[in-house]
C-alpha cells in the first residue's frame, strides 16, 4: 500500500504533538528530507501508525506513542527492582504513579541505591536491555580498604567474576579513600559488587550516578522525575551508538 494513502496520523501532526513544533514547521521538517519512517525519508503527506512505526528526526527516534511516560527514580535502599515481591517488599513501581504502568529498564539489587529508568515504552527498554547495545552505567562505590594502583589497575582492565567471566574493561578512579568511581558498559547480575570483591575490595555502599547521558544530583533518595524529552532522545541515542556489530555484520 502507498504509505501516503495508509491509515494512520499525519506524520507532521504527530511530530506536532510530540513537541517538535507547529504544523507548518513539522510540515518543512518533512519537507526538508529530516525525517524518517522505518529508515525512509519520509515524503509530505506521509501517515503512521504511531504503535509500529519507528519515527527518526535528524536521525534520532522520536517516542510518538501518546502515553509513553519515563520516569527517572533515584531507588534507596531497601526497595527491590522486581513489580512484586512474592516477601512482600517495597518495590520501585510503587514509588512512581501507577497509572499508567510502567516497568524498570535494568535492575539494581536491593542494597544498591541511585538512579533507574522506568517507563512503559518498551521500544526503549528493549533497545536499552539488548546486550549489545552497552550504555554506560556510572556507581559510585565506598569500598573496605583503599584500593591501590594494582587493584584500580585489574578493575580497569578486567577481573574474573566467575570461573571464567571475565568483565570488560571498565573507567575507574579513585575518588577518596575507599571511594571509587566506576563506569561499567555491561550489566552483568551483582556486577560493580563481585568485581570489587574480586580485587579484595568488598563494596560496602553502592549508588548509580549515572546513566548513559542521564544523571541528576538533586534527586533524592526516593524521589522521581519525568525524564525530559531531549533525555530520552539522547538516551536512545547513546544506546544506538553503543551497538556493537553483530558477529555476521563484521
Ligand atoms: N552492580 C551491582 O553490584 N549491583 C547493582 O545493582 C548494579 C551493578
Amino acid at each position: 500500500m502507498n504509505p501516503t494513502e495508509s491509515d494512520g496520523d499525519r506524520l507532521q501532526k504527530v511530530l506536532s504533538r510530540v513537541g517538535f513544533g507547529s504544523r507548518r514547521v513539522c510540515d518543512d521538517l518533512v519537507a526538508e528530507g529530516r525525517v524518517r519512517v522505518n529508515g525512509e525519508v519520509a515524503v509530505p503527506g506521509r501517515r503512521v501508525d504511531v504503535t509500529r512505526d519507528v519515527v527518526e528526526v535528524d536521525g534520532r527516534v522520536v517516542g510518538v506513542l501518546p502515553g509513553l511516560v519515563y520516569y527517572l527514580l533515584n531507588k534507596p535502599v531497601g526497595v527491590v527492582t522486581t513489580a512484586n515481591d512474592p516477601d512482600g517488599r517495597p518495590t520501585i513501581v510503587g514509588l512512581v504513579p501507577s497509572e499508567p504502568r510502567v516497568f524498570a529498564v535494568g535492575r539494581l539489587d536491593i542494597a544498591t541505591e541511585g538512579l533507574i529508568v522506568l517507563t512503559n515504552d518498551g521500544q526503549l527498554a528493549q533497545l536499552l536491555s539488548h546486550p549489545s547495545h552497552g550504555v554506560e552505567k556510572e556507581y559510585l562505590a565506598e569500598v573496605e580498604g583503599d584500593p591501590g594502583p594494582g587493584a584500580l589497575r585489574a578493575l580497569r582492565e578486567g577481573v574474573e567474576i566467575e570461573p571464567g567471566v571475565v568483565t570488560a574493561p571498565a573507567k575507574v578512579s579513585r575518588r577518596g579513600p575507599g571511594l571509587v568511581r566506576i563506569v561499567v558498559h555491561e550489566g552483568r547480575y551483582r556486577q560493580v559488587r563481585r568485581m570489587c570483591a574480586a580485587v579484595g575490595h568488598p563494596v560496602r555502599r553502592l549508588v548509580r550516578t549515572r546513566i548513559g547521558p542521564v544523571t541528576d544530583v538533586r534527586l533524592g533518595p526516593g524521589a522521581w522525575r519525568a525524564l525530559e524529552l531531549d533525555e530520552v532522545r539522547a538516551l536512545t541515542q547513546a544506546a544506538r551508538a553503543s551497538e556493537t556489530p553483530a558477529p555476521d555484520a563484521r
